[in-house]
């Protein structure tokens, strides 16, 4: 196993309540992330106190526990590994109150006989997501805790702006951290890296050179045993007003001052204050045939599946430049792409027929897939006589470089920075109000849903909202593979 090297994980031990936790996510993706985080070594101690509502002992939790690690772990779980992470848990059940709850931490806590800190993990949907912050407030353990919150903030400026403020009646602000975990995949980060850590790209990042942004994230899979929440939120409150719109901030925003916590959201809450609100006629919305027929949707559903939409940003950087955004579910392919297009050449000596714009702009493309690929689109002369012009690319993949294995999952990534107090990757209050402020208009007034056919790119329309352009999806070529001669 690879040493850890010092300041990478917290300084204290670390009790987790873990309030969700036989629930989706929680087996999919946290009891996973937390085993690899203590298996590792990353963190210097750690218990996890699982609540649900599910009345079950402490040995049913780590059945539950254990058999979300073999299913959906991507890690092999050594049995010496599973007996010590199996020995850190304990279980409450949520019916048994704060009182219980109280000891089960202070149980945790004595044997560290340390000091330690508390991360309370709300996994939970929203309406309930009040009740345990409540409970935690009354079980008093709000000191030297903080605590994890799931999207989404609000479902409007409304509720977002009262979901704070009754949050802030028990925990500060410096104490929350509201994840998206599209900030915790590490190519979201990489985007920061590549632009501000070279000197080629950043000085052509802006309006003069950059024609149109495109975020792009359509997705096969359909809703799964989800069908209560989706239909509550639907693909913007999904996917658009947190993750999207979170990278999109990356994608946008100014140089910070500092790779600190403060100057990256103020940087980031500059674009969002620059944003111009969501104009419902430049938003395509979809819902894919057979939905309304889905065990738990409304035969009458208006819920969008998919949505696709044009931004802007007005300030100097970026006046003028569309933001094109789109995503949705049971879609022909599993992408997540950010492409950036350049503005054509001013003139161009090359004869019709050369083949010169024939395939869209040049690009650079960043796919925000679990380690990090990039490629850099242009065009070169084809090979042999005359001057024929081809699509040719320049590509990165992180795998190549032998490192992929040190990639942490998003959710390892962001449990550790709340561990350690690192903000850095976290969103703000300010900068989630302000975009259900920007989706006012939108949210009062939405287009009617289209419907498209399970497997397609969505409803035809979309071709219209980016006109004269054309979606950078599906690849006109598939990424390189190495590992195929020829590729
Ligand atoms: C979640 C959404 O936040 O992100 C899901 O609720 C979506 O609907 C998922 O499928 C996508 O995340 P990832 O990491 O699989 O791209």
């Amino acid at each position: 196993m690879a040493k850890i090297p010092p300041g990478v994980g917290p300084r204290f031990p670390q009790v987790v309540v873990l309030v969700g936790a036989t629930g989706d996510l929680a087996r999919r993706k946290l009891l996973p992330g937390l085993f690899h985080l203590c298996s590792t070594g990353f963190i210097p101690g750690c218990r996890i106190i699982g609540v649900s509502l599910d009345e079950i002992d402490v040995e049913g939790f780590r059945k539950s526990a254990r058999s979300a690690l073999d299913e959906f772990g991507s890690r092999k779980v050594t049995q010496a590994a599973w007996d010590t992470f199996a020995a850190t848990l304990d279980y409450v059940p949520l019916s048994a109150g704060a009182p219980a709850l109280r000891e089960a931490v202070e149980r945790a806590e004595q044997s560290f006989g340390a000091e330690c800190r508390r991360l309370h993990y709300l996994s939970v949907p929203p309406n309930a997501a009040l009740t345990v912050v409540r409970m935690l407030g009354e079980a008093g353990l709000v000191e030297r805790s903080r605590i994890v919150m799931e999207k989404p903030f609000g479902t409007d400026l409304k509720s977002a702006v009262t979901l704070n403020s009754k949050l802030h009646e028990v925990f500060q602000e410096e104490q929350i951290f509201r994840i998206d975990h599209f900030l915790g995949k590490e190519p979201a980060q990489n985007i920061l890296a590549f632009r501000f850590a070279n000197g080629l790209f950043e000085p052509i990042w802006n309006r003069n050179f950059i024609d149109h942004v495109q975020i792009d994230v359509p997705e096969t899979l359909g809703l799964g045993k989800r069908a209560g929440f989706y239909e509550q939120t639907g693909a913007y409150r999904d996917m658009v007003v947190t993750h999207l719109f979170q990278i999109l901030a990356f994608m946008a925003m100014e140089p910070p001052t500092a790779l600190d916590p403060a100057p990256i959201s103020e940087e980031k809450n500059k674009v969002f204050r620059s944003m111009e609100p969501i104009v419902p006629s430049d938003v395509v919305r979809g819902q894919y045939m057979g939905y309304r027929g889905e065990e738990g949707v409304d035969p009458d559903s208006d819920t969008e599946t998919f949505i696709a939409l044009k931004c802007h940003i007005d300030n100097w950087r970026w006046a003028g430049v569309p933001f094109y955004l789109r995503t949705g579910k049971r879609l022909a392919e599993g992408q997540r792409i950010i492409s950036i297009a350049f503005r054509e050449p001013p003139k161009s000596m090359f004869p019709p027929g050369s083949g010169v714009g024939a395939q869209g702009p040049d690009h650079l493309t960043f796919d925000l897939a679990d380690a990090s690929k990039m490629s850099l689109s242009f065009y070169g002369k084809r090979p042999g006589p005359g001057m024929r012009l081809d699509k040719l690319s320049l590509q990165f993949a992180m795998r190549d470089t032998g490192l992929a294995g040190e990639v942490l999952e998003a959710y390892e990534r962001l449990i550790l920075d709340a561990m350690r107090g690192d903000r850095t990757l976290f969103t703000t209050a300010e900068g989630i109000e302000r975009l259900w402020e920007v989706s006012t208009h939108l949210l009062e007034s939405p287009p009617p849903v289209r419907l498209y056919e399970q497997g397609s790119w969505g409803p035809k329309a979309v071709h219209q909202l980016i006109a004269p352009h054309a979606w950078r999806l599906p690849f006109e070529r598939a990424w390189r593979d190495p590992n195929k001669a020829g590729s």
